[in-house]
């Protein structure tokens, strides 16, 4: 049985003193009203406050994610962040290709690639980010964008690797939108996505590997959405961004 998995994808929001305010509160509230969510639960906020992130949630089974890493070990690359950097301040786990990225930053399935080799060369998790565009699904190439995505990334790495990974499925055409996937449409991809592993890596991967669903996910579509075989949770962003609002798909 995979264990249930909720990351909050906070993007470009929260500066320093909402992102203290919502760890030390939402922790409290965890501990305090015991909610036993019987999650793996990883908050990703922007790069300034992961230090303080990770003090904060440091003995609790909270878990603090970068957004990005830069494919290169170090050097003339202004403004960008290593890998080794995020090693250095004790983070474990990064989201990569998420389509916000691939899109406005041009990060290509070759980028990707050279990130996931840095991002397991210091041994962080990654979550990778894959899903088809609206004209995509249209053309009903959904599935062969989705197995090209995995093929010159994920694939390239070894049996051993991919314990490392998570992978969220995010059709672009549901993130941000308000217009989330249906369970169905969710499921029949995320199934289509476990079949690929089993294919390349064996029943023991595939039976393993955490598969979440992202998109405009909210507190009245997570529970049918987190009920299907092969969803194992979900990459939240507009919706992890209030307490409230991400208690209740914590709780879902
Ligand atoms: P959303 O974003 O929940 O606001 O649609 C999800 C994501 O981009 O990961």
């Amino acid at each position: 049985m995979r264990k249930k998995i909720i990351i909050a994808n906070w993007k470009m929001n929260h500066d320093f003193h909402e992102t203290s305010f919502f760890l030390r509160n939402f922790l409290k509230i965890i501990f305090e009203k015991k909610i036993n969510h019987n999650k793996e639960i990883i908050i990703a906020p922007s790069f300034p406050f992961l230090h303080i992130s990770n003090q904060i949630s440091q003995g609790t089974t909270l878990k603090i994610a970068a957004q990005n890493i830069h494919q290169m070990e170090k050097g003339s690359y202004t403004g960008e962040v290593s890998a080794s950097m995020l090693k250095s301040i004790g983070i474990t786990k990064v989201i990569l290709g998420h389509s916000e990225r691939r899109e406005l930053y041009f990060e290509n399935n070759d980028i990707l690639f050279e990130k996931i080799k840095i991002a397991l060369k210091y041994g962080l998790n990654i979550i990778f980010c894959v899903g088809e565009t609206a004209i995509e699904r249209d053309q009903n190439q959904q599935f062969n964008i989705v197995k090209n995505q995995l093929k010159e990334t994920v694939f390239h790495c070894s049996r051993d690797e991919i314990r490392f990974f998570y992978i969220a499925y995010e059709p672009v055409w549901a993130i941000g939108t308000g217009k989330n996937a249906t369970y169905e449409q969710a499921q029949t991809m995320h199934e289509f996505i476990r079949s690929l592993f089993l294919e390349k890596y064996g029943e023991r991967v595939s039976d393993k590997i955490p598969i979440l669903y992202g998109g405009s996910i909210n507190n009245l579509n997570a529970r049918d959405l987190f009920l299907q075989k092969d969803i194992d949770g979900g990459l939240v962003g507009n919706y992890s961004l209030k307490i409230d609002n991400f208690l209740e798909i914590i709780q879902s």
